[in-house]
């Protein structure tokens, strides 16, 4: 099988060293110090952790604090991966076959298409930025699956739109795969972090679909909603036959879940709720900061304020390519932004608002700074 290369991880490696990271796509990662203090674990405890090798699904604690957020999932469902790719992998070399019909919204994260047509899959896209408010349009889902489909992919909290899905919605979406037989995943990476005020959890498309329809499967994560991406773990959920095969694939993978990670996530979860509302502490200022900058430059993006995890994906009205503005932030100003070509959205650009409010705010000033060069014509934009 021939993969493309990732169309954003040059950019995203240049930036690790910038003072003000704004193209990533999780929260501020925390030291391994920082996350034990707010989980009340103690750091002498990692003394004791037995290096040995692990249940390939993940370890039997582990599994059972995943399965703690979800209503209906159960310990037979559940896969641990090194990384909700992985998990991602597994599934689609397991379920899809060359010449299979997918659909799937565009834009969308790069392996959850790139590695169905590198399968040789039939892709069928649904343009979101096409559709009101750029959310996914239910009726035109509708109108593009078919009997012939034979897996809809859908990313809620959507990376890089913002977007959630109500349980309503997700209904629907249940509805429309169970009319056609075709299968449904969910990518839910970012589930945890629900920017409305007062929500917890975003409702999972597993739970409220699997009820509808047998066939519904999901891919989870916490990395980065809990700052903690360098612990690669995801997951994922499906029936126990197609969850022994993706077993079998991931065992000539990585096999194994490292038990120092392993065990890092399961505290990590312990204490979501508690870690959450910490990230919240900067990520809410910060969203009321962007939406105030958003609206004070409405004539340069065109912009929909995310409901969910920490990205958004404004569109720049007056270039054809984000590129040039999202090089000079970075070599100019030491703030990266992503630039659209890495969804294959040139005009777009992916902004991250998770970061701490002291330095978000430092950022916005700096994007003001440029763009207040670039309408007294001392530079250009485009190009
Ligand atoms: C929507 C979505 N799905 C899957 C992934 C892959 O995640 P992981 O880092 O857990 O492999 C990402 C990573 O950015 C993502 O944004």
């Amino acid at each position: 099988m021939k993969i493309l290369r990732y169309h954003m991880e040059d950019w995203l490696n240049d930036s690790f060293q910038v003072d003000y990271n704004l193209s990533a796509s999780g929260c501020q990662d925390y030291t391994l110090a920082e996350l034990l203090e707010l989980c009340q674990a103690d750091l002498a405890d990692l003394g004791g952790l037995f290096l040995g090798d692990n249940d390939t699904r993940g370890s039997l604690a582990l599994r059972q604090e995943i399965c703690r957020s979800y209503d209906s999932l159960d310990l037979d469902r559940l896969m641990v991966a090194n990384g909700s790719s992985e998990a991602l992998f597994c599934f689609f070399n397991e379920l899809l076959e060359p010449g299979d019909e997918v659909v799937i919204h565009f834009p969308a994260f790069q392996c959850l298409y790139q590695i169905p047509l590198s399968i040789g899959c039939q892709v069928k896209f649904l343009d979101l930025l096409d559709c009101p408010g750029w959310r996914l349009d239910l009726d035109r889902l509708a109108e593009l699956v078919t009997p012939r489909t034979k897996l809809i992919i859908i990313n809620n909290p959507h990376n890089p739109l913002g977007w959630t899905l109500t349980r309503d919605e997700l209904a629907q979406i249940g509805r429309i795969a169970a009319a056609n037989q075709a299968h449904l995943l969910f990518d839910e990476h970012y589930r945890y972090l629900p920017l409305t005020p007062g929500a917890d959890l975003i409702p999972s498309g597993y739970d409220v679909c699997r009820p509808l329809h047998p066939d519904t499967h999901a891919s989870g994560s916490m990395i980065k909603c809990l700052g903690i991406v360098g612990i690669r773990i995801g997951w994922l959920m499906t029936e126990p036959g197609l969850l022994a095969r993706c077993r079998d694939y991931k065992d000539y993978l990585t096999h194994t879940i490292p038990s120092l990670t392993d065990h890092l996530a399961r505290v990590a979860l312990a204490s979501r709720e508690t870690i959450v509302r910490r990230k919240k502490q900067d990520i809410l200022p910060n969203l009321a900061a962007l939406n105030a900058f958003m609206a004070d430059h409405a004539e340069v993006f065109q912009y929909q304020p995310p409901s969910g995890g920490v990205v958004c994906f404004p569109r720049m009205r007056q270039v054809a390519d984000s590129r040039r503005f999202c090089e000079i932030m970075l070599r100019d100003h030491q703030v990266s932004l992503l630039p659209g070509f890495a969804f294959e959205t040139p005009p777009h650009l992916r902004l991250n608002f998770g970061i701490d409010h002291a330095r978000f705010t430092e950022a916005l000033g700096r994007m003001d700074q440029c763009l207040a060069q670039a309408a007294a014509g001392r530079i250009r934009l485009e190009g």
